[in-house]
C-alpha cells in the first residue's frame, strides 16, 4: 500500500518540494507514495500545483482551499506536507497531528517557542511521525563538511565565524511583517544556520546579541525600487555564541548592507580551518583543499548503504532525501534526522538572539529559552497568536 499524501500551502517552497523532491523520486522509480490532494487558501495556487503533479504522477490531486475540509474529506490521506506562513505553522500542524496524520512541516518549527512546544506536545500525544523539513544539512557540501569536522581533520574545534551581510530593499511579502514571520532573516534563513551549528559543532549553551532596524522601507516594485511599504522586522543582528563544548562563535546577519556584500562561513580547529565556501586549509600547508575536492573525497569513502541513505535512488538533491526519509518513516517506522526536538532546539538559538537583544544584550541561556523562562521578545507575538 502506498502512502497517500496531502499538501498544505502551495507557494514557493512547496513548488521546490514537488519539483526537487517528489517528482525526481517518482521518476527514479520510487512510487510508494501518491499525492492525492493539494490545499491552499488561494485556490489557483492549489490547482496549479495539482496540474504540475498530475503531469508526472498520472493522477490528478483534488483541490481544497481549507485544510480542515481536506482532512475531513480524505480519510485515506495518512500524511501531510505543510509549507505555510510561519504564523500558521502551529495551528495547521497541530490540527493535522491531532487528526492522526503523519506530518512534515517546513522550518522553522513555529513562530515562537511557546507555539513550538504546543506542536511537540501534540506529537508526543499522538505518536505519529513528525519531521521538520530542514534541507540545508542534507546538501553534499554540508555532509562533506560534517564528515571532515567529525573525523578531526581540523583538530579540536575552537571558533566559528558566520557572517552574512547583503542588501535587500525589495519587499518580500509576509516575511517583512513581524506578526506573520516572527523575525527577520536571522530567523527565516538563520534557523538553517542554527541547525548547521548544532549539526557541525554541537549545542549552543548561551549567547549575547543585539538587533537593529536601520531601514524599515521596502519596495514592492523590485524593477524600479518604487511603491514603498513599511517592514516591521529587524534587519540586522550581531551575536556572540558559546557552545557547550567550549567553542566560541560570532554570528552576524544583515540585509541592509549596501555596496560590497560580506559572506563568511568558517570553523577553526587547533590544526586548521574549514571554510564552507573555499575549503580546507591546514596549518603549515599553503595549498587549500577546495570544496569540490572535499566533496569528491567524501563521496569516495561512503559505503553503498550510506550513499543510498543520503542520496535515495542516486538523487543528490537534499529535498529528495527529506521527502524520501519522511515517506519511509511513515511506511516503515524509519527514523527522522530532523524531528520536532531538533527543530525546537534550532529555533531556540534564533529566539535567544532576539531575547538577548530585547533585554539590552544580556546573556541568555538556550535552556531558559527552551523552558519558556525568557519570553520578553516573544510575549507580544504569543499574545497575537492567542497562546
Ligand atoms: N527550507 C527552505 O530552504 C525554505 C525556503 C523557502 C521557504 N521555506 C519555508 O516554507 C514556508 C513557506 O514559505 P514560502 O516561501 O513557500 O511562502 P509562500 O508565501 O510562497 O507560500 C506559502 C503558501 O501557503 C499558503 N497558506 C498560508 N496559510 C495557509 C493555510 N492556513 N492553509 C492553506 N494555505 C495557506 C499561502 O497562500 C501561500 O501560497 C515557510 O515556513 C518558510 O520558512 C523554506
Amino acid at each position: 500500500m502506498n502512502l497517500k499524501i496531502g499538501l498544505i500551502g502551495c507557494g514557493g517552497m512547496m513548488g521546490a518540494h514537488v519539483k526537487n523532491g517528489y517528482a525526481p523520486l517518482w521518476e527514479a522509480g520510487y512510487r510508494e507514495f501518491e499525492i492525492i490532494a493539494c490545499c491552499d487558501v488561494a485556490e489557483k495556487s492549489a490547482a496549479n500545483m495539482a496540474d504540475l503533479i498530475a503531469d508526472w504522477q498520472g493522477t490528478q490531486p483534488r483541490v481544497y482551499t481549507s485544510y480542515e475540509d481536506m482532512l475531513d474529506a480524505e480519510p485515506d490521506m495518512a500524511a501531510l506536507d505543510i509549507v505555510v506562513t510561519h504564523s500558521s505553522h502551529h495551528t495547521v500542524a497541530i490540527h493535522c497531528i491531532e487528526s492522526g496524520r503523519h506530518v512534515m512541516l517546513e522550518k522553522p518549527l513555529a513562530m515562537t517557542m511557546r507555539a513550538g512546544k504546543l506542536i511537540l506536545d501534540a506529537v508526543e500525544a499522538q505518536g505519529k511521525v513528525f519531521s521538520i523539513a530542514e534541507n540545508y544539512r542534507r546538501s553534499i557540501e554540508n555532509r562533506a563538511c560534517n564528515w571532515l569536522i567529525k573525523s578531526g581533520r581540523i583538530g579540536n574545534l575552537r571558533q566559528l565565524y558566520w557572517v552574512g551581510c547583503r542588501d535587500r530593499q525589495w519587499h518580500w511579502g509576509w516575511r517583512d511583517e513581524l506578526d506573520k514571520a516572527g523575525g527577520g532573516w536571522t530567523f527565516d534563513g538563520g534557523v538553517h544556520s542554527a541547525d548547521l551549528f548544532r549539526y557541525h559543532i554541537g549545542p549552543v549553551k548561551c549567547l549575547t546579541a543585539l538587533s537593529r532596524q536601520y531601514d524599515n522601507i521596502r519596495y514592492k516594485d523590485r524593477e524600479n525600487m518604487s511603491d514603498p511599504v513599511e517592514a516591521t522586522i529587524e534587519d540586522t543582528t550581531m551575536a556572540l555564541l558559546e557552545f557547550e563544548n567550549g567553542v566560541t562563535g560570532v554570528w552576524v546577519e544583515s540585509i541592509v548592507s549596501p555596496g560590497e556584500s560580506l559572506g563568511v562561513q568558517r570553523v577553526y580547529g587547533d590544526e586548521g580551518s574549514l571554510d564552507f565556501g573555499k575549503g580546507l586549509k591546514l596549518r603549515g600547508r599553503d595549498e587549500p583543499t577546495s570544496m569540490d575536492e572535499l566533496k569528491d573525497e567524501f563521496l569516495g569513502q561512503l559505503s553503498e548503504e550510506q550513499s543510498d541513505t543520503f542520496f535515495p535512488r542516486g538523487i543528490r538533491n537534499p529535498l529528495a532525501h527529506e521527502v524520501h526519509e519522511f515517506a519511509e518513516a511513515c511506511l516503515r517506522s524509519d527514523s527522522i534526522e530532523t524531528d520536532g526536538i531538533e527543530g525546537f532546539k534550532a529555533q531556540a538559538i534564533c529566539m535567544a538572539i532576539y531575547e538577548s537583544a530585547a533585554l539590552g544584550m544580556q546573556p541568555v541561556t538556550i535552556r531558559d529559552v527552551e523552558s519558556l523562562t525568557v519570553e520578553t521578545y516573544q510575549r507580544p507575538l504569543n499574545e497575537g497568536l492567542g497562546i
